[in-house]
């Protein structure tokens, strides 16, 4: 069920990473997320999607304070956390990673693996509490007993996402930002893994902020969608109303790139096809960041920044020509 009030929330979150070269004693930086404010509801599930590198795994690395934020803030159930220590939050704010390959230890047995996040958490009271808990937990994600005493390798690479979602189980956890959590799985198994992460919302009450290339993964599971491009948020709504009634002309690409197929996309609205690639987010275009790519772009486009805005209740977009693209 789905409160009224937020469990995490970021306001003017920004990430700047330094990077190497350029002119000696010249400091650059990669703008990755730059001044992005939402907050998720208890309960709620936020999709966040957008092209690679526009920031998204950032944005859940950053809340998760994963990463320190160069600037803004951060609050979990009413606390800013932004400086505090994290040890006590670990626990309630969990990640699942993209790639269950890469960030599942391969010489850890799978009950170790798990039972290692009880341990930091002190959640065990003795051994036989500690295997009752990884049972338990192994058994919520479809898995048994016998898988406990297994390695990584000899999963399937849904089985292997699902001792990831385990391990971020293990510890009771309110909040988990689910980054890509399908993406590196046959075509085949991924509403299986959305399915059982929409059950486990249902089953224990998650809240949760979940990242995908791809509209069509998260328009389902997600109540919103925000969609980024180069480190900005450009648009945030309902995930039917971003579905159907999108307004930026970015979001109405993304919408366009969704394969015809799909019988629920609608086709009443215009397509958006976007030519080149995205620029640097070293060297991020003045004004709004989607003008070289934006066919509706002008000079004030290259001159100023575009507002965030409401446009209608509860939907957000950051435009000028909202007017001319729709
Ligand atoms: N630790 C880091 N150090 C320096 N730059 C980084 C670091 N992590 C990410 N970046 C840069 O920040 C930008 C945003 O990257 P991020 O991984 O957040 O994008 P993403 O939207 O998750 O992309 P993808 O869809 O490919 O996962 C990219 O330009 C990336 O190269
Ligand atoms: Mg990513």
């Amino acid at each position: 069920m789905m409160e009224n009030k937020n469990l995490v929330e970021v306001q003017n979150l920004q990430q700047y990473f330094p990077v190497a070269g350029g002119k000696l004693f010249e400091k650059k930086v990669v703008k990755a997320v730059d001044n992005v404010s939402f907050g998720i509801k208890k309960g709620e599930t936020l999709g966040l999607v957008g092209e690679s590198g526009c920031g998204k795994t950032t944005t859940g690395r950053t809340l998760l304070r994963l990463y320190e934020p160069t600037a803004g803030k951060i609050f979990f159930d009413g606390e800013d956390i932004t400086k505090v220590n994290m040890l006590p939050y670990r626990r309630k704010m969990q990640i699942v990673f993209q790639d269950p390959y890469a960030s599942l230890d391969p010489r850890m047995t799978v009950g170790d693996i798990i039972g290692e996040a009880i341990d930091i958490h002190h959640l065990a009271s003795n051994k036989k509490d500690r295997q009752d808990q990884i049972i338990s937990v192994l058994s919520t994600v479809g898995l048994n007993s016998e898988h406990a005493n297994r390695y990584p390798h000899e999963f399937s690479g849904g089985q292997r996402q699902r001792v990831g979602i385990a391990r971020a189980l293990a510890v009771n956890p309110q909040f988990i930002v689910c980054d890509e959590p399908v993406s590196a799985l046959d075509v085949s198994i991924q509403a299986q893994v959305v399915n059982m992460f929409e059950q486990l919302q249902e089953e224990l009450g998650l809240t949760y902020l979940f990242i995908a290339h791809d509209l069509s993964i998260v328009k389902h599971i997600s109540n919103r969608i925000g969609v980024m491009y180069l480190g900005k948020m450009v648009e945030l709504a309902d995930s039917y109303e971003l579905t159907f009634h999108s307004v930026h002309p970015y979001t109405k690409s993304l919408i366009s790139a969704i394969p015809i197929a799909d019988p629920e996309t609608s086709r009443k609205s215009k397509r958006i096809v976007l030519e080149g690639d995205v620029p640097s987010p070293v060297n991020p275009p003045s004004g709004c960041r989607f003008r070289t790519r934006c066919p509706y772009a002008d000079e004030l486009c290259a001159a100023q920044e575009p507002e965030w805005r409401e446009v209608s209740t509860g939907h957000f977009a950051a435009c000028h020509h909202l007017d001319k693209v729709n």
